[in-house]
């Protein structure tokens, strides 16, 4: 895929793996539309960008709020006419305690990272059907793959990201529409900043872009990375259900 003169949407793009995208991406003399809530750290890079040869459009939005996305698409399709990659990726990882269920927590989580991602889809999807060209990638995790005490709801709204977009796959496979899923293991963001626990094979943000970037230039439909954390999450996710639940028991200490 190249990415030169393409309009390429990026959500989240005001921290962690979304700015260092739509960093990567400005490199590629792309026309870019960056989103998210804080919209002063998307117009903060605007200078970065347009310096290494690429326009660029911020737009302030919520991804929960239906509306918000919808305004944010037509905002883009006004400016620049055509849509040809939009990578989905605000998420949250809001914590959780162990044995104090919160719905609300659940709700947030999901609100975010699933219907962040569906909003979209529903705008853009069209869009590219009619084109008959471009690509969705959607912000997955390798946290999708089994779930992990006190991830519940991080673990399980991933997973209906990742299952969500493979059932996609084949149904605009006919148009000309790739859609592509990212599953990261843990990388050095704010996201992870604040994590107290140990984070295996934990990669610096730069390298993990690199990665992100280079797989959609070939494009890849599946990028799972570190491969370290790709092993290893394969292995439990293959193993029998009671194994896995003895190592998880052995993690949860009250
Ligand atoms: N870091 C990791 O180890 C890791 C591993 C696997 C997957 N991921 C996934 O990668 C994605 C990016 O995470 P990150 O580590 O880069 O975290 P981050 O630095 O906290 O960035 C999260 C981004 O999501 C945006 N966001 C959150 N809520 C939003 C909302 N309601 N509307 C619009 N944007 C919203 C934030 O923008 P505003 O606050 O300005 O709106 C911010 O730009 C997430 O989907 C995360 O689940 C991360």
């Amino acid at each position: 895929m190249n990415f030169n003169n393409k309009v390429i949407l990026i959500t989240g793009a005001s921290s962690g793996i979304g700015k260092e995208l739509a960093l990567r991406f400005a490199k590629e003399k792309c026309k870019l539309v960056l989103i998210a809530r804080r919209v002063e750290l998307l117009d903060a890079l605007r200078e970065q960008v347009e310096n290494y040869g690429s326009e660029l459009l911020t737009i302030k939005c919520d991804v929960t709020k239906k509306d918000e996305v919808k305004k944010a698409v037509g905002l883009t399709l006004e400016k620049f006419n055509r849509i040809d990659g939009a990578i989905l990726n605000s998420g949250v990882g809001i914590k959780q305690s162990f044995a104090d269920f919160d719905s609300s927590i659940g709700e947030q989580t999901f609100a975010v990272n699933y219907f962040g991602i569906v909003y979209f889809l529903n705008e853009l999807l069209p869009i590219l059907k009619k084109q008959k060209s471009g690509f969705v990638a959607g912000m997955s995790s390798l946290a999708d793959t089994r779930g992990f005490p006190v991830s519940g709801f991080y673990c399980s709204s991933k997973a209906a990201v990742t299952s969500l977009l493979e059932s996609l796959k084949a149904e605009y496979k006919p148009f000309n529409v790739k859609i592509i899923s990212i599953h990261p293991g843990f990388i050095k963001t704010p996201m992870t900043d604040k994590n107290d626990f140990p984070m295996p094979y934990l990669m610096d943000v730069e390298k993990a872009v690199n990665i992100i970037f280079n797989n959609l230039k070939k494009e890849k439909k599946v990028i799972r990375f570190p491969w370290q954390m790709a092993v290893l999450t394969g292995f439990l996710k293959r193993m029998p259900d009671s194994w896995f639940q003895k190592i998880a028991d052995k993690d949860v200490k009250h």
